[in-house]
């Protein structure tokens, strides 16, 4: 193993499943279970900043959410709200820039109103970026950056000129984590984790605290990353 595969993960993702199933086995009502989840998502921030973590990617609402009961979207919508009201001194003082990487349609104004706002107020923090995926899905975030190079007219495009035109400019991850046991990428930044680790773990999203995160960084750290060469190439 190399120096590199030591260090700690510039750019996690996490897709934050399980709030439902953590609810119903405690006789709750899903909404409970994202409620739980957001302060699973306020502990992991805080603990992913202090381990020197540069970008953390949550998966909060994908455009295929909209089939959710009305009453949980709406749920999803309002939590995402308060979230950025309650947390924006916490980010202020913790060095955290929100950026909120999705379509802007169907998302209703007040709460777009308040993501600009805590865009915009904490667009100077240095120490960790909270982007957070919310009507985020990976196949329309190529679409929309195809559509983008068409409008601009340009004729050829490279890997590295792609990526520019994606909803956010951050690195990307060497790690996703999926909580909830599921083995699938659920349309999650397929573009960006061509060569990412991942790692799966049973436990509920609300359940998952900063020992499960430093779990998950010590697997990681062990893994052999060889971006399709071979082991041990000088
Ligand atoms: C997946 O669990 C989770 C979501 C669709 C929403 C994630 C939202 C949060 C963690 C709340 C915090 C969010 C913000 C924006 C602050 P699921 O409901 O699919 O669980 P299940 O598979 O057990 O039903």
């Amino acid at each position: 193993m190399s120096g590199s595969e030591k260090k700690i993960p510039n750019h996690i993702a996490i897709i934050m499943d399980g709030n439902g199933r953590w609810a119903k086995k405690r006789g709750l009502p899903r909404t409970m279970g994202h409620r739980a989840g957001a302060k699973s998502l306020k502990k992991i921030l805080t603990h992913a900043g202090e381990l020197g973590v540069k970008h953390l990617t949550v998966y909060a609402f994908s455009t295929e959410n909209w089939k959710r009961p009305q009453k949980e979207v709406d749920t999803l919508m309002k939590l995402f709200k308060e979230y950025l009201k309650n947390e924006k001194n916490t980010m202020m003082k913790n060095g955290v820039r929100l950026m909120v990487s999705g379509k802007k349609e169907g998302v209703n104004k007040e709460l777009l109103e308040e993501i600009e706002k805590t865009e915009k107020l904490t667009k100077d923090n240095t120490r960790i970026t909270l982007n957070i995926a919310f009507n985020y899905g990976g196949r329309s975030e190529i679409v929309d950056a195809v559509n983008k190079i068409i409008k601009d007219g340009i004729a050829e495009i490279t890997e590295e000129s792609f990526s520019k035109y994606l909803y956010s400019d951050i690195p990307d991850p060497e790690l996703l984590i999926r909580t909830s046991g599921e083995l699938r990428i659920s349309n999650f930044l397929l573009w960006q984790i061509a060569y990412t680790e991942i790692y799966v773990t049973d436990l509920a999203w609300p359940d998952f605290n900063e020992a499960e995160l430093e779990k998950a960084l010590n697997t990681y750290m062990k893994r052999e990353r060889r971006f399709g060469g071979l082991i041990n190439e000088k």
